[in-house]
């Protein structure tokens, strides 16, 4: 650490004054102390060099030559040999002063082009860190990638090998079950079996959409006429399970574009999962209507509602508090609903029933015709 500027110029002046003071004060009769005193200058003027440099090496000699010069010419004229001596000194306090000085500047310059090659060496590092971060990253993107699609192959043989056996199954059963009537209590075993299989297959078949989602066919489809389909196909669950369902058709008749049948596969498995909440005499209520954005379709029941650890979870494929469940509706039903740029929101309370909430994007009026 350097003192600053002010204080190191006037420490030089101290040192020049205190010196030539020495001279001017030390009788002419004691030649050897005036002989150290005259080396004494050098300390300022190779301070100074050091300081400032080439020209404040300079400066100083200089400077130190003019307050010693009157002494010299004052106090020693007369002396020819020794007059002659202290010239000479003069000439060596500016000779190095400014050599001083340039080698110092020099070095000062060279040390701070070090300086910008290291800060420059260090941004580099820092760079090449955060580039092998990010490759590592992506790396680490693409090893995932690379998990899911040899899943998605793996489910997809494991489909085909579970689906044909499950189809011969399925026919033999059916075989099976003409030899006995309704009421008998193999021929109740034999439906179970059948439901079973059916079971089966449907999980397949989703496991399957979801590890390799197939592109539909994008048109307009009309939400109104989906729900509508959907409500006949439940009707008589919702009956059985002495359910109130209800659809509250929407004035406007909703479009958008998207696949209908995969719409329609998201609505049914929420209305499902409705149905299955509420208890006998319970309801469920489908309800549309326009929003800023899109339009909204609600889907409440009345059921046990969901708390909230297990509504944070809810999405995941797989999880289910069903003894029967796959736990595959909601994840399959979120994926298609923002597959269409839409959002999935369940509302719920433990206790105070459930609204499941699917908002799609409006058709525009061009992409209508
Ligand atoms: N309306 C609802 N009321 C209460 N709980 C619900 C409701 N909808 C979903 N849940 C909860 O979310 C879980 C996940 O639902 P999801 O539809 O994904 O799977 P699942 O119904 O259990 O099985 P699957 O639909 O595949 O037969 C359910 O097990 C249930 O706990
Ligand atoms: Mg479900």
């Amino acid at each position: 650490m350097k003192p600053p500027v002010k204080s190191r110029i006037s420490l030089l002046a101290l040192f020049i004054i205190g010196i030539s003071l020495l001279h001017y004060l030390t009788p002419l009769q004691l030649p050897f102390l005036h002989d150290i005193f005259q080396r004494l200058y050098y300390l300022p003027i190779i301070l100074a060099a050091l300081w400032f440099g080439f020209r404040g090496g300079l400066a100083c000699s200089l400077a130190v030559s003019i307050v010693y010069a009157p002494h010299i010419l004052f106090q020693w004229g007369g002396h020819l040999t020794m007059e002659m001596e202290k010239y000479l000194e003069i000439v060596l306090y500016n000779i190095v002063g400014g050599i001083t000085g340039l080698l110092a500047q020099r070095e000062r310059e060279r040390s701070i082009e070090l300086q910008k090659t290291a800060e420059g060496l260090e941004e580099s590092y820092k760079k090449l860190q955060e580039q092998s971060e990010r490759i590592l990253a992506i790396e680490e993107q693409l090893r995932r990638a690379e998990k899911l699609s040899t899943l998605g192959e793996m489910a997809a043989v494991l489909a085909h090998e579970i689906r044909n056996p499950l189809g011969s199954i399925r026919g033999t059963a059916e075989i099976l079950r003409d030899d006995f009537k309704p009421g008998d209590p193999k021929y109740e075993f034999i439906e179970i079996q059948i439901k079973e299989t059916e079971r089966l297959n449907r999980v397949v078949e989703d496991f399957l959409r979801m590890a390799r989602p197939q592109p539909g066919e994008i048109k307009v489809c009309s939400v109104m006429e989906e729900l509508d389909t959907i409500v006949t196909l439940v009707a008589k669950d919702a009956r059985k399970r002495q359910v109130k369902l209800s659809l509250e058709s929407c004035p406007e008749r909703p479009e958008v574009r998207g696949d209908g049948e995969k719409l329609r596969q998201a609505f049914l498995n929420i209305v499902i999962n409705a149905l299955q909440a509420a208890p006998a005499g319970g309801s469920v209520t489908i309800t549309t209507s326009r929003t800023d954005s899109g339009y909204e379709i609600r889907f409440s029941d009345n059921g046990p509602g969901i708390d909230a650890g297990t509504q944070s979870r809810i999405f995941e494929p797989f999880f289910t508090t069903k003894p029967d469940g796959t736990g595959l509706g909601l994840a399959i039903t979120k994926k298609i609903i923002e597959g269409h740029g839409g959002k999935l929101e369940v509302v719920s309370k433990a206790g105070q029933g459930t609204t499941v909430i699917v908002s799609l994007p409006v058709l525009d009026e061009g992409e209508k015709a």
